[in-house]
């Protein structure tokens, strides 16, 4: 199985996502039965992007950008992992915008993690060189079952800027990943990736799939991404 996730970070309304679903479907992709298509949205616009894409038929699941690290309590304004099981099978953890915006440590995407799996939803763990052993070494103290998570290698230096990293480190990185982890979970590329270079990434050994920023916001470019590697 291969996989692309898309990730919208802090943009589209519902109004915005719902057109962007009319509009991906009547591009047509080809969707493969060996490609697993991720969204992950906002908070806000997960239920109603949910009914639509059930609405339309379209084989795309959609996931979280993040959670809380803390159980349902008296935490005001926090999205528990348990009101996320009614939403998504899947959520984003340790992405680096979260990390620099909002001072995540390793510590804290464990959690995040641990409470994921408690309520059923797979953490996409995403990881960079500097970082890769300590939250490793994080998820394991927190008894994170790892076989359970999926991982993406996100170079923070190749995140926004049309500057991916060729496949072949890429799939350096990967292959640590996969040894550190000591599994066999899906690990993915993200950063600046676009339907030019997204094949070239999935060819690689250790590489299951990508994760998309920029060019999943515009469904010409999501689409192409998909047909791309279905
Ligand atoms: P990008 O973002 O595709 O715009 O580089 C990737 C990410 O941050 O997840």
């Amino acid at each position: 199985m291969k996989y692309v996730i898309g990730n919208w970070k802090s943009n589209q309304n519902i109004t915005e996502s719902l057109i962007w679903l009319d509009e991906l479907s009547a591009l047509r992709p080809s969707f493969s039965p060996e490609l697993t298509v991720i969204l992950c949205l906002p908070f806000t616009d997960i239920a109603s992007f949910n009914q639509k894409i059930s609405d339309l038929g379209l084989p795309i699941i959609s996931g979280s950008q993040n959670v809380s690290h803390l159980p349902p309590g008296k935490h005001t304004g926090e999205i528990t992992a348990s009101m996320l099981g009614e939403l998504v099978n899947y959520c984003l953890v340790g992405h680096s915008e979260r990390r620099i915006e909002f001072d995540e440590t390793s510590e804290i995407v464990a959690l995040k993690a641990r409470y994921l799996l408690e309520n059923a939803i797979t953490p996409i763990v995403c990881l960079d060189t500097p970082y890769l052993d300590d939250q490793v070494k994080q998820l394991f103290h927190h008894d994170v079952d790892v076989s359970r998570c999926y991982f993406v290698y996100e170079p923070i230096l190749a995140i926004g800027t049309g500057k991916p990293i060729n496949s072949t480190a890429a799939n350096h990185v990967a292959s640590q990943i996969t040894f550190l982890t000591d599994n066999s979970s899906p690990v993915l590329y993200g950063g600046s990736v676009s339907y030019d270079n997204a094949a070239s990434f999935v060819q690689e050994s250790y590489l299951d799939g990508v994760l998309v920023g920029t060019d999943s916001l515009e469904p010409t470019l999501f689409a192409s991404i998909i047909n791309s590697l279905s």
